[in-house]
């Protein structure tokens, strides 16, 4: 079969190329798949590794051979499900336990677009504890975690203060339910209980300055790959702040995967959230798309279909 490997000599250093099929392990369903999300994440995975490497993570398809255990979903149920980095592929072994129905009526590319930005999100504002009547601060947040976490933060009550990287970065934001949206260090911002960051640097040291006393930090990425640089009084000045950084594949080990993926797409059924997609392309051409995703210049996520 084909997957999307790391090259030399292909676009944005990555290739169509021969691999062996999978083989799945007793509680792994073989799926074909027909959809693939391409994470920022990713893009880092490809400037790295070395040629022939796979990659992957998020993936929907369809069940050609169900679980040998008897754990998940029967051949011919549309799913999708989280890869172990190998999910670019025409076929891809997924833990049962890592995938989720998708309901009729969500096509392939939103429900491809779900895993990673989706449980991100989801997993970060867990980790912020109660929304209701609270002040939640996102920044990146017009990325693809960013855009997953303004929604399900304004459904979960809170208010959501949005912040870009320029005024076009902004667009749309207003409508997925920010109340404020905001360039980052534009202006001073209100006091907002909760930072959720993916930037990390000079953004996650603007934002921290906003943060009350008793708020919550969590770090789920350093987008900017910068040092982070806090006043001297940062914690005598912000008594009970907690710090937490976020790794999904960490998080994962104690979360019900299948079950969070099947709320986040039970959401985007009920219109509650919408997994923004904004670039759609043909896997065997991903060059153009993936060198948009690295400029900043796609408004949601990138996904390359099969
Ligand atoms: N810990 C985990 O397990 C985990 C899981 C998912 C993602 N992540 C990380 O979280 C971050 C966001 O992921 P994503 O998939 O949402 O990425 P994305 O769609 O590319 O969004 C990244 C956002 O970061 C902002 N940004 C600020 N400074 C940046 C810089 N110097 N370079 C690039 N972007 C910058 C950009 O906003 P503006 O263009 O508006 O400035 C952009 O919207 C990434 O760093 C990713 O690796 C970590």
């Amino acid at each position: 079969m084909k997957a999307l490997v790391t090259a030399t000599d292909g676009a944005y250093g990555i290739r169509l190329d021969a691999v062996t099929e999978p083989r799945p392990a007793p509680g792994q369903a073989l799926v074909e798949v027909r959809a693939v999300a391409v994470n920022r994440g990713e893009l880092g995975f490809l400037e790295r590794l070395p040629p022939g490497s796979r990659l992957g993570w998020d993936v929907a398809g369809t069940v050609v051979r169900a679980a040998d255990d008897g754990s998940g979903p029967a051949a011919g149920t549309r799913v999708v499900g989280l890869a172990d980095r190998d999910g670019w592929a025409e076929r891809v072994a997924l833990d049962t336990s890592r995938l989720a129905k998708i309901p009729g009526g969500v096509e392939w590319a939103p429900a491809a677009a779900l895993p990673v930005a989706g449980l991100t999100a989801l997993n970060a504002l867990r980790h912020a504890g109660r929304l209701l009547g609270r002040t939640v601060l996102i920044t990146g947040a017009a990325g693809g975690v960013g855009r997953i976490a303004v929604q399900l933060a304004a459904a979960a009550g809170a208010r959501v203060i949005a912040w870009v990287g320029s005024p076009e970065r902004a667009r749309g934001l207003a409508e997925l339910g920010a109340d404020v949206v905001d360039v980052y260090g534009a202006r001073n911002t209100e006091p907002v209980d909760v930072l959720l960051d993916g930037c990390g640097g000079e953004v996650l040291a603007q934002g921290f300055q906003a943060v009350v006393p008793g708020g919550s930090v969590v770090c789920f990425g350093n987008s900017a790959g910068a040092e982070l640089r806090l006043p001297a009084d940062w914690g005598r000045a912000r008594p009970g702040v907690s710090l937490y950084s976020l790794g999904l594949f960490d998080e994962i080990t104690r979360h019900d995967v299948g079950r969070d993926l099947a709320f986040l797409l039970q959401m985007v059924t009920e219109d509650r959230i919408d997994p923004q997609v904004a670039l759609v392309t043909d896997w065997s051409a991903p060059g153009e798309a993936l060198l948009a995703l690295k400029a900043r210049t796609v408004a949601g996520k990138v996904v390359l279909t099969l």
